[in-house]
């Protein structure tokens, strides 16, 4: 699929087909994701893939109750590591969020390509998570993303963004 539909037909998915993933296409997915650049290249971001369905119901009330995540055969978290320095620039630490960003967006871009729903979950209480999953101290919870098929037709074309006149700003910012 051209890269462009991808990215233009690209939608969050709230809603998923009882369909396994094939082990292949799982892969192939996680493996764009891998790919992603990160600062420096130091790759501070690791998946965790969670098939297990216990353990995905038990996140949903991590999840402020978003019960759709449950419908999905996978939950993937993106873990960021604390970086030790900062590479430059205001961002400091906050390129951890940066890198594992880029990672979440690949994955998403890479399951639509592949008929997979997504939908980035930001709204989710960090501590509890991390209890849960085991995640070190030193590891951050950026983002979650159901994983599926979708249970109806899902992927549209994007059209509740602003105009490219309003996003583009022509050499500086206006007075
Ligand atoms: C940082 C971030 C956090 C988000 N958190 C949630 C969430 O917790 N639950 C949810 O259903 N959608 C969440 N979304 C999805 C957005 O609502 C969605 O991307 C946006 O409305 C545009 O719709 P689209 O993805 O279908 O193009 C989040 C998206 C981003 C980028």
């Amino acid at each position: 699929m051209d890269l462009f539909e991808v990215v233009s037909t690209r939608r969050s998915v709230r809603s998923y087909a009882d369909k396994p993933i094939p082990e292949e296409i799982l892969l192939k997915v996680l493996d764009a994701a891998r790919l992603a650049p990160s600062g420096s290249n130091r790759q501070p971001t690791r998946l965790i893939v969670i098939r297990d369905r216990m353990r995905i119901n038990a996140l949903v009330p991590m999840c402020t109750n978003q019960s759709f995540i449950a419908q999905a055969p996978i939950v993937i978290v993106g873990v960021g590591k604390n970086l030790p320095n900062n590479r430059g620039g205001y961002m400091g630490h906050y390129g951890v969020l940066v890198d594992t960003a880029i990672v979440m967006d690949h994955l998403t871009l890479a399951a639509r390509a592949e008929g997979l729903g997504t939908c980035w979950i930001g709204a989710f209480d960090y501590e509890p998570i991390k209890t849960f999953l085991k995640i070190p101290e030193d590891w951050n919870v950026v983002a979650l993303s159901p994983l599926g098929y979708p249970k109806v037709q899902a992927f549209k074309p994007t059209e509740n963004r602003i105009a490219l006149s309003e996003f583009l700003i022509d050499e500086q910012w206006p007075e």
